[in-house]
């Protein structure tokens, strides 16, 4: 098939994704594929010099988490059935997330310290549980690939899409149903694949075989395709970007004008704008507020089970109205429980 005549360019993928507006001028291309059973798909985006030398790729089909696993043996490792295990050893996490104070905060740049003969360079965008995001990806030495997880937060802000070496994220919270993983990477890295990976790790296998080396998830394909073109009417990542901190800041002034009623979970300088989290003075008053919530048609409120309080998920799809909703709701039940009976 030809660049042209990708699936992804016949649902308007490349128009209705406005690659222009991203910075990614003339890059491209795609490839949704989905593997066996169940297991969630997962396609590529490879950017491309020039239109016809687009790679059309077809990775394994796994979700974001099992992703992370996957990631190193794209780069650094040359499995047997021996060794396999032994990439997993090779993995450092980078210190500076203080884990004391419950991962309140990314690490500020400074606390970074990198390895300039890394393999690549692994964060995560955003932090759904804690409700942390970084305001701009980390700088990794120099020749190092930054790799991201961007699941919880792809397309909801303009993104300078040429710091990345490899981006993947899951579909299912801002581009569409649970089923499809995007990932975009540069092409030049798929050379550093390693020989002799299992098919469903190998993401050369997949770039060769233009996204087709296993049947597509169309329809999970087609409705992503709808949610980009709506994000292009919208006005673009730009307009994304402005809606979505102007949803948060409804809930963060919340916050910070309740006179310490309600505690935010983040530092300010970490706080996202995806996944607002917070924290009432007791426990038996945090289920009150999910109750009355609830009762107001406002729900999922509950914090993550490991974390607890409150989580407010502002992905693309929540309108401004739905958020004001929450908002003066946060604002009319501090009053109610603060004003002496
Ligand atoms: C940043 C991030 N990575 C990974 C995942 C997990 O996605 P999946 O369950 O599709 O593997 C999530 C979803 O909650 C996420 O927010």
């Amino acid at each position: 098939m030809a660049a042209g005549t990708s699936i992804w360019q016949r649902i308007g993928f490349r128009r209705s994704f406005g690659v222009a507006e991203a910075g990614w001028g003339r890059t491209l291309v795609v490839a949704g594929v989905s593997f066996v059973y169940f297991l969630p798909v997962l396609f590529i985006i490879f950017t491309a010099i020039k239109p016809q030398a687009l790679a059309l790729s077809v990775p394994p089909t796994l979700s974001p988490t099992s992703l992370f696993g996957l990631i190193p043996e794209q780069f650094v490792f040359t499995p047997t059935l021996e060794n396999f295990g032994s990439v997993f050893s090779r993995i450092m996490t980078v210190g500076g997330q203080p884990e004391a104070t419950g991962f309140d905060r990314v690490p500020a740049s400074g606390e970074l310290q990198l390895d300039p003969q890394a393999a690549y360079l692994h964060f995560t965008s955003n932090n759904t549980i804690f409700g942390t995001q970084w305001a701009t990806a980390p700088e990794p030495p120099k020749g190092v690939p930054l790799v991201c997880d961007m699941s919880s937060d792809a397309f909801s802000r303009p993104l300078d899409i040429a710091r990345y070496g490899v981006i993947y994220a899951g579909a299912q919270k801002n581009l569409g149903p649970a089923g499809v993983t995007l990932v975009v990477m540069r092409k030049e890295l798929l050379e550093r694949v390693p020989a002799g990976l299992p098919s469903v790790l190998d993401y050369k296998l997949m770039a060769e075989n233009r996204s087709l080396y296993n049947t597509p998830p169309c329809f999970a394909i087609y409705v992503t395709g709808l949610v980009l073109a709506w994000l292009r009417e919208q006005g673009g990542l730009a307009a994304a970007g402005e809606r979505n901190a102007a949803k948060a800041s409804l809930v963060y002034e919340a916050i910070d004008g309740s006179d310490g009623f309600y505690r935010g979970h983040a530092e300010a300088s970490s706080r996202s704008l995806m996944n607002v989290t917070w924290r009432l003075p007791t426990e038996e008053l945090e289920r009150r507020f999910v109750q009355e919530a609830a009762a107001a048609h406002l729900v999922e409120l509950k914090g993550h089970r490991s974390v607890g309080g409150i989580r407010a998920s502002l992905y693309n799809a929540m309108s401004l109205a739905g958020v004001q909703a929450l908002a003066d709701f946060m604002w009319a039940f501090a009053d109610a429980e603060r004003t002496p009976a």
